[in-house]
């Protein structure tokens, strides 16, 4: 049900209007910067009422696409309505939306996937244009004009301070008890007036709890009562909650050795579900007293606060799914002292990270022997989500993981293969890599023993032989040993599932030469 108290300064009442009518100040060509992360947070009754607005003139034979910026990824009434309207035209930062995915793997919308942190410096720098309207979902507008924060902050700030226009909507379905779980931080600058973020600790508080907005540019509010949509987390399988054991080992092992204090250092875990796993297994490991310093804050981040196993985390978005969001919003006052929302020039800034020393925990969609990792695209072209805050925080942390099962597609492809179809963390941001098979430990190795390592401990049994093989080939190259590569020989595993549907070769036989 729609509160009406939620809109605190009377002056802004005025504005209020239907989604339809706010769309008006909307137009072709326009870029429209809205909020949204990881299906959080996102306006809800704009866009879809934008979608229709496109279809309708699209109906009447006249243009209307956009250029979409946002946090990261939102929900189907964003980026599903628009792509299925025709209606964008460029996207930037990260989109995790089937029907988007497709229009941009076929060619008929761009999209710049981007390190999440650097977003909001390179809106300021100017060239990405300028910025015609923000579409902001917020809990509530106070009565000093401020605006409190609903379940992501993302780029909110950015968006607000550089929109030409801004159009609210004010949702319901939004906790009253988030005012105060923000820290909103308004030093940043760019070089050469840039200075340290004072962050020292996750738990530090360094902003302001609300979003600043001048009231002179807020053209239209449209009040809602809708819920996030975030999608469920699978219940962890075999193969995730075998990734989660290993690593937990290697972190018992690096407590054990004094590389690691007792409590660990401060936690990030990507997304995904195997992500989420690790999560579940430190439940039942032996480490309390954790913080997180992370961009998102998934089902296992509420079960370990619960546990009392994590004293607080920090992020930039809630990625819950539909029974975790009911849990926090009946508990959001009790939740509020433990979790920080903050800008993700904040949340994934890597001065912060590498100060406190995070351990980045990330999927992956594959890694070569040589312990490059590609997180981004399905044979080289095909973009599955986008880089996200995966290299954020793999550069700067303290230990940087990447994890996958070993087999894709029941068992067809190869997470380990001799050469990424694509790169998006070289080897040196590549610490260690888990597969449920076991877990390569990187750090200090040449790349002729990284090879070794990631084959036996990572590979899966039907592909080692031939990765095996293909090392030993490649050794022996007169042409350069140091990094083993066959060049007409790379990719040539990605190319047999292109034309075969599979990486395993017909005749069943070892090596690549029989
Ligand atoms: N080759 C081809 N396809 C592969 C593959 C491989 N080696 N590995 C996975 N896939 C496919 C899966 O089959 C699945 O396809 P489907 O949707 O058709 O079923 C899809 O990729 C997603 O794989 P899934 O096993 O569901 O992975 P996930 O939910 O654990 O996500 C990533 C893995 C890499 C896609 C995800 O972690 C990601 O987007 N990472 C980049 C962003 C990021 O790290 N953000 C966090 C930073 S804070």
């Amino acid at each position: 049900m729609i509160d009406r108290t939620r809109i605190g300064l009377d002056a802004l009442r005025a504005k209020v209007m239907t989604a339809e009518e706010a769309v008006s100040f909307i137009g072709d060509g326009d870029t429209v910067g809205m909020s949204g992360f990881t299906g959080s947070g996102y306006p809800k009754a704009v866009p879809l009422a934008l979608a229709g607005r496109i279809e309708a003139e699209h109906a009447e034979g006249r243009p209307f696409r956009m250029r979409v910026w946002t946090g990261a990824s939102t929900g189907p009434e964003l980026d599903g309505a628009l792509a299925r309207a025709d209606g964008i035209e460029f996207r930037l930062p990260y989109n995790s939306d089937p029907l988007a995915r497709d229009k941009i793997n076929r060619g008929e919308m761009d999209y710049f996937d981007m390190h999440l942190s650097q977003v909001a410096p390179m809106a300021r720098q100017g060239f990405l244009g300028p910025l015609d309207t923000a579409v902001i979902e917020v809990t509530g507008i106070r009565p000093d004009g401020t605006l409190v924060p609903s379940s992501s902050l993302g780029n909110n700030k950015t968006w607000l301070d550089h929109a030409e226009r801004v159009i609210l909507e004010v949702n319901s379905w939004q906790n009253p008890a988030l005012e105060g779980m923000h820290d909103i931080y308004y030093g940043t600058a760019l070089p050469p007036a840039r200075m340290p973020v004072p962050l020292v600790r996750p738990d530090d508080r360094i902003g302001e709890p609300c979003l600043r907005c001048d009231p002179d540019k807020i053209v239209a509010i449209v009040e809602t009562d809708a819920p996030d949509r975030n999608l469920p987390f699978s219940p962890p399988d075999a193969a995730a909650r075998a990734i989660a054991g290993h690593l937990l080992d290697f972190f018992q092992n690096e407590v054990a050795k004094g590389r690691l204090p007792a409590s660990l250092l401060p936690l990030q875990s990507g997304v995904g579900n195997i992500a989420n796993a690790v999560l579940s297994g430190l439940l039942d490991g032996p480490f309390e007293n954790m913080m997180a310093y992370t961009e998102v804050i998934q089902d296992g981040m509420l079960d370990l606060l619960d546990a009392g196993k994590l004293l607080m985390a920090s992020a930039t978005a809630f990625s819950l799914s539909p029974e975790a969001a009911t849990r926090l919003n009946a508990e959001m006052a009790a939740y509020r002292d433990r979790l920080i929302l903050r800008p993700q020039e904040i949340s994934n800034h890597p001065e912060v990270i590498r100060r406190l020393g995070c351990l980045a925990m990330n999927g992956m969609i594959e890694a070569d022997i040589l312990g490059n990792v590609n997180s981004t695209h399905v044979m080289g072209s095909r973009i599955q989500n986008g880089i996200g805050g995966s290299g954020d925080f793999a550069r700067s942390a303290y230990v940087s993981v990447f994890m996958s099962p070993s087999t894709a597609k029941g068992g067809r492809i190869s997470a380990i293969v001799p050469k990424v179809s694509h790169v998006d963390h070289i080897n040196q941001d590549v610490q260690v890599i888990v597969t449920e098979q076991g877990l390569a430990d990187l750090r200090g190795l040449s790349p002729r023993q990284r090879a070794r390592v990631i084959i036996d401990r990572c590979a899966h049994p039907d592909f080692q032989p031939r990765l095996w093989d293909y090392l030993a080939r490649a050794e022996r190259s007169p042409k350069g040993r140091h990094s083993p590569t066959l060049l007409n020989e790379a990719l040539s595993w990605h190319q047999r599932f292109e034309d075969t549907g599979t990486m395993h070769v017909a005749n069943n036989d070892d090596t690549e030469a029989a």
